[in-house]
């Protein structure tokens, strides 16, 4: 937990809203995934959303970001229902995220600079002088400045996740998603991981939403957090209350216990 946030205003005086959802209802094959998660991403806040593998974590980030329809629900980014937008403007609309998928996905044939600059060079209109010159500027902030040249199999996990913020940084996104950024990072680079994504917050503000099945993250950077079970949140709020307070459905999480409020139907 962070509180010396220095672009952030104080909790309460925040704008509103940078993404909300309102009963979002999504199936896969009959199977419900997302069945009436209402979620509230404040403007300016890191928020994460914690729960085991396969409860739809994926999912959820692919619906805030308008890659997913829900089959009942609506979804909302800066005030603008997303699926009552025209085609152009949804994807208007997706160029103000960023996204840190779980793999880094980074392109395997590319070394990092070119993997960083790809957005710039897909997207803008810039040409190498200022590519560069944005491109060392991510890099450096990641401590990559000096690999640049190497392929992603030609460095360590923890370094590709730092590649893939530097390239989800690129374009100066309003609204950043982190899928699983600590998936296998030892806790050491998980915690200098995590580090990084709270220096990068404080420098740059923005908004976070980062899911994970770490409570060790969840706990270190959040801001508010919500745990996801069985389609829905069973808890949200801030990440003091979730943490110190020993919210029971955190605390049953948090010890991974099979006695409490979360039970398997
Ligand atoms: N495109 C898809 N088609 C069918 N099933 C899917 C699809 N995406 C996700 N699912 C299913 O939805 C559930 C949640 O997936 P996911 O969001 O990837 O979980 P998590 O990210 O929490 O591990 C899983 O059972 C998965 O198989
Ligand atoms: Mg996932």
């Amino acid at each position: 937990m962070h509180d010396e946030p220095t672009t952030r205003l104080p909790r309460g005086e925040t704008s509103g809203a940078a993404v909300e959802l309102e009963g979002v209802r999504r199936s896969f094959g009959g199977t419900p995934v997302l069945d009436g998660l209402d979620l509230r991403i404040t403007e300016g806040a890191i928020t994460t959303v914690l729960g085991p593998s396969g409860t739809g974590k994926s999912v959820l980030l692919k619906h805030i970001m308008g890659l997913l329809e829900p089959d009942e629900g609506r979804v909302r980014v800066f005030d603008q229902d997303i699926w009552q937008l025209r085609e152009s403007e949804r994807r208007a609309l997706r160029t103000r995220f960023g996204v840190l998928f779980q793999d880094g996905a980074l392109f395997g044939s590319m070394n990092l600079f070119d993997n960083v600059a790809f957005p710039l060079r897909r997207h803008t209109q810039l040409d190498e002088d200022e590519i560069e010159e944005k491109v060392m500027a991510r890099l450096r902030e990641v401590g990559l400045e000096s690999s640049l040249g190497k392929a992603p199999n030609e460095i360590s996990g923890g370094m590709r996740k730092r590649a893939g913020f530097a390239r989800a940084l690129i374009m100066e996104p309003e609204i950043l998603l982190f899928d699983e950024p600590d998936s296998g990072l030892d806790p050491v680079r998980t915690s200098l991981l995590n580090d990084l994504v709270l220096s990068i917050h404080g420098e740059q503000g923005g908004t976070y939403v980062l899911v994970t099945h770490d409570i060790h993250t969840a706990r270190k950077v959040s801001d508010d957090v919500g745990v996801l079970h069985e389609g829905r949140l069973v808890h949200f709020g801030p990440a003091a209350e979730a943490f110190d307070s020993g919210d029971a459905f955190v605390r049953q999480f948090l010890n991974g216990e099979s006695d409490g409020p979360l039970g398997m139907d």
